[in-house]
């Protein structure tokens, strides 16, 4: 399905009936990473699974897309969709839109679920990295991203075809997209303040392999946020959800059970 969000066409898939769940794609995939949760929680739940803007069917424009940017659209969205509140999952680039969200938009949240992600912002090393792979993607194309990225995503035991399919992710979207979210989370703020006053139910999870957001760091994030858990998948790299789909189910689905009542 598609819509207008701030003046873009804004993408997303929408599967199942009943209290809702908005989950968001890390960097540089797109909404359909999340394909297996949508099959497997819509049978309890309402999961929204959007585009971020410049990436899948969502438009894009040259120059930064800052984290606030994409959590206004989720924001956006919610209006379409009427909902008032929803639990936010997010993966990663997705994890500090949620924190993004969670600054701007916190009345709308009634759960958290942060993976595979950290709340501080880029060191000066990595900023200047950032501009050497916009730049990359500029001349070379999503591929030339790819095949720089692969390798760090996933389990180091996921198999080829798993791999295949994440390069398929990535290699549908537009240069101009992952290049402008490249430049965006280089100018990403620090949300280690506002973790403290997450009030909302949080689930934390971690890929036990993740060598991007490893579990050491996310237990860190963990402390910082009152009344969270975290669960480590196991044989789960950095993007646990493709990696162990059926653990990362069972993870989401108690926790959604907890924070929506057995009614769900
Ligand atoms: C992601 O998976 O979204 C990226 O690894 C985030 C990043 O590059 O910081």
């Amino acid at each position: 399905m598609k819509t207008t969000i701030n003046d873009r066409t804004i993408a997303y898939e929408e599967r199942g009936q009943g209290p809702p769940m908005m989950l968001v794609h890390g960097f540089p995939t797109c909404a359909e990473v999340w394909q297996q949760q949508g099959a497997g929680l819509s049978s309890h739940y309402r999961v929204i699974m959007p585009d971020l803007r410049g990436f899948g069917g969502s438009d894009g424009l040259p120059g930064p897309t800052t984290m606030e940017t994409f959590a206004d659209d989720l924001a956006g969205l919610l209006d379409v969709l009427a909902l008032d509140r929803v639990v936010l999952g997010g993966l990663s680039m997705g994890g500090y839109i949620a924190l993004a969200f969670v600054r701007r938009h916190a009345a709308r949240l009634c759960g958290l679920v942060l993976c595979d992600t950290r709340a501080t912002p880029d060191t000066e090393e990595a900023r200047a990295n950032r501009e050497v792979n916009a730049q990359l993607v500029e001349a070379k194309g999503a591929s030339a991203i790819a095949d720089k990225m692969i390798p760090n995503l996933l389990s180091a035991s996921a198999p080829p075809q798993r791999q295949a399919y994440l390069r398929s992710l990535i290699e549908r979207n537009h240069p101009v997209g992952i290049a402008s979210a490249l430049r965006g989370m280089g100018l990403r703020s620090d949300s280690t303040d506002i973790l403290p006053t997450i009030s909302v139910p949080t689930l934390i999870v971690v890929g036990e392999d993740d060598i991007l957001s490893p579990p050491a760091e996310m237990w860190t994030l963990q402390q910082a946020i009152p009344g969270s858990r975290l669960v480590e998948i196991a044989g789960a790299g950095h993007i646990s959800n493709l990696d162990q789909p059926e653990a990362f189910n069972t993870t989401l689905e108690a926790f959604l059970h907890d924070v929506y009542g057995s009614g769900s």
